[in-house]
């Protein structure tokens, strides 16, 4: 049973998180595994609620769940148990049918696309996008055509402008930049250079290229690119502004992710709009999401290959703690 949660968490791991920033850790207990959400690792200027910490934790458990379906389990997940352990869910697995799915074989492949896009969604795509599953307490917006576009560009541009005025933003971004191999393979998280579009450097090199490419006038123009060739917008909110909540908006945004990658599609981030207050609630109004928070902002389209993103090794971030009622059959 351990090697097969093993080989869960494996898949589990693999999942977007904001800034790459891996917020999680799981012990194996007892044949299920608590999944904590590691507050050490929050984006505190961009995400003080954890919205996307939570969100990011939720995508790892959509992965899990993937994957205990594959091997023949089904993933039951407990948010928040109340058994005292802290942990933000609780996984157990039961015996069911195997289910071999593409969402599964895109684990491996899915990946955050922060490029042009190169061609749209067909009709067939984007109905098969709306259609799937949403967990309860999520809603899920989709816009489409140019007047959308145009408003979510102007929205967007407010918001970096707001967050890269804000030193504070900047150098929390900074941190989580890794400018050569040695970096990567220090902390094996973080957005690598590659992912930036930046040659390998060395540290000091690496900042001044960041700080140069840190700006709202660069990002925007990066933005305006990426919204214009994109034509599918996805905005997921979630009804009750609450961590189970956020999670369950990760484990439908990480549907999209894969069913997208499954169909040989490509999606980004738009993030920025959620991550600022004032331009969230205008971004709420736009996708009419009515009461419901904006947590993640998606596009999508056809895109060209991008560069991947490390993780951290299984045994920095998964325990096997021993049986706290050893001999106790359960
Ligand atoms: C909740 C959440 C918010 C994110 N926001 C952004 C964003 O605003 N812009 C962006 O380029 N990527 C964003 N990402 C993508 C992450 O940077 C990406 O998942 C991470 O670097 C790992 O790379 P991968 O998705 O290619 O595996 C977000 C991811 C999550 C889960």
């Amino acid at each position: 049973m351990d090697e097969l949660i093993l080989r869960i968490l494996d898949k589990g791991v693999r999942a977007p998180s904001s800034h790459n920033s891996q917020p999680w850790r799981f012990v194996i207990e007892d044949h299920t595994v608590n999944v904590y959400a590691d507050h050490s690792r929050q984006l505190v200027v961009s995400d003080p609620m954890a919205r996307e910490l939570y969100a990011s934790v939720g995508c790892a458990l959509e992965n899990m769940r993937i994957a205990a379906a594959y091997e023949g389990y089904r993933a039951v997940i407990e948010f928040m148990p109340q058994d005292g352990s802290g942990a933000a869910a609780r996984v157990s697995f039961e015996r069911a049918e195997r289910v071999d799915s593409d969402a599964y074989h895109a684990i491996e492949v899915r990946h955050t696309n922060r490029k042009p896009f190169v061609g749209q969604l067909s009709d067939a795509d984007c109905r098969y996008l709306e259609r799937l599953p949403v967990e309860k307490g999520v809603e899920v917006a989709w816009l489409t055509g140019p007047s959308a576009k145009r408003r979510l560009l102007m929205l967007s541009e407010q918001a970096n402008e707001i967050q890269l005025e804000d030193p504070k933003y900047r150098a929390e971004l900074e941190g989580w930049l890794r400018y050569n191999a040695g970096e990567e393979n220090r902390h094996h998280d973080g957005i690598t250079h590659e992912v930036m579009g930046y040659p390998p450097a060395p540290h000091w090199l690496g900042r001044l290229m960041a700080g140069a490419s840190l700006k709202a006038s660069v990002v925007n123009e990066l933005d305006e690119q990426r919204i214009s060739t994109s034509n599918t917008f996805a905005a997921i909110a979630v009804t009750e502004d609450n961590p189970v909540s956020w999670m369950r908006a990760g484990m439908t945004m990480e549907r999209y992710a894969l069913e997208a990658t499954g169909r040989k599609l490509a999606y980004g981030f738009l993030n920025s709009m959620c991550q600022v207050p004032e331009i969230a609630d205008a971004a709420r109004m736009h996708f009419r999401l009515g009461t419901a928070t904006p947590v993640v902002i998606l596009r999508f389209g056809i895109g060209k290959p991008c560069a991947t993103t490390p993780r951290r090794p299984l045994r920095e971030v998964a325990v096997t703690e021993t049986r706290r009622h050893a001999g106790v059959p359960r």
